[in-house]
């Protein structure tokens, strides 16, 4: 038999193979003591010298290259074998498990989107704050009954200019931090991780995301509010969610008012009672005083809304979660449902 016709029935056998046994059968009949190949190559000393040049070489690498098919086969046979014994081509693939968003993250983002396409501009603050930037300017004073309000985490480092650091207890921080740097009009949002040192039950927990807005203009008023919660709230829970404003205390705005929804008892767990979300108002004269804004619209001065949204509550009205603690517990069970 001449090497190439060897080599083509020595190639089929070993891909034919599907278990081990019949694998070392094939290894046997071409390369073992008395194999095909293995009686060529002892007959090469019988051969012309011509012969043995031609026949030689390839004979030797074809002993080689069968050695590495075997090898690589047995490989595979041995792969099949540990998959149960056959290779089942019809078998359903694995689903890949890529992890999940948080939901947390997932309302944060849709909330992105919604402000994004009323035009608002997303900004970042600092969670380390001051005395000034969390209290004083907003209007709440170091002897203001409304600062007990935020039980706050207060850090040892020394105060600044601007007072003691702390842990934000809101993001409205981030109001007075914006205005100081730019000039009206404008609308933004701040969403953001704040800190407040309390007890926690299943609606409170002591650190939690707020989404603060603020938009400042010529001739912004609470009807532009009004209209902005009403795009916000039917696009995050749609067209059945009902809104309604209490009045409400926050010593930054005047008047204060305090946002309630309800949505429809067939979709929801929570369906059919009124929840507080949000607390807003239009910005306060003092605030804007701060920041050294004119806020007398005689003359030429502006005026706007702001409004700080809990997130966590947000996220449980809307993912029907009984316990806000779920959202920090990094239990497995319970982000993978979402
Ligand atoms: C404030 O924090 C104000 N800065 C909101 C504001 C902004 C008013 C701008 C006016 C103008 P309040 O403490 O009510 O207000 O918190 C706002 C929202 O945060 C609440 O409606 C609630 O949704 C959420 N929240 C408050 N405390 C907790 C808590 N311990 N755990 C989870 N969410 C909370």
């Amino acid at each position: 038999m001449d090497i190439d016709s060897l080599k083509r029935s020595a190639v089929t056998a070993v891909e034919n193979v599907s278990n081990l046994k019949d694998l070392e059968a094939v290894r046997v009949k071409y390369l073992g003591r008395k194999g095909e190949l293995t009686k060529i190559l002892r007959s090469l000393k019988e051969l012309s010298l011509k012969e043995r040049r031609e026949i030689g070489p390839a004979a030797n690498k074809l002993k080689q290259e069968l050695g590495k098919l075997i090898e690589e086969r047995k490989q595979t046979v041995q792969g099949i074998a540990s998959e149960g014994g056959h290779n089942d081509v019809t078998r359903p693939g694995e689903k890949v498990k890529i992890g999940h968003i948080h939901p947390l993250t997932r309302i944060e983002r849709e909330v992105r989107d919604i402000f994004t396409s009323l035009n608002f501009s997303i900004i970042d603050g600092p969670e380390i704050e001051t005395e000034y930037y969390n209290f004083d300017a907003l209007n709440i004073p170091p002897n203001h009954p409304a600062r007990d309000v935020w039980d706050t985490f207060w850090l040892k480092q020394s105060a600044t200019k601007k007072g003691k650091p702390l842990l934000r207890t809101h993001t409205s921080p981030m109001q007075i931090r914006y205005m100081e740097t730019h000039e009206p009009p404008f609308q933004i949002i701040v969403p953001g991780r704040v800190f407040r040192y309390e007890a926690t039950d299943a609606s409170h927990e002591i650190n939690f995301y707020q989404v603060e807005g603020l938009m400042v203009g010529k001739n912004v008023t609470l009807a532009n509010f009004k209209y902005v919660m009403e795009e916000f709230l039917k696009r995050l829970f749609g067209h059945q969610v009902q809104f309604r404003f209490r009045p409400g205390y926050f010593p930054f705005v005047e008047p204060g008012l305090e946002v309630d929804i309800k949505l429809s008892k067939e979709h929801h767990r929570l369906g059919g009672k009124w929840l507080e979300i949000m607390g807003a108002g239009m910005v306060h004269r003092k605030v804007f005083n701060a920041v050294k804004y004119n806020s007398n619209p005689p003359a030429g001065g502006v005026q706007g809304f702001a409004f700080g949204v809990g997130l966590d509550r947000l996220a449980m009205i809307k993912y029907n979660i009984p316990d806000i603690r779920l959202f920090y517990s990094g239990d497995l069970r319970f982000v993978r449902q979402f």
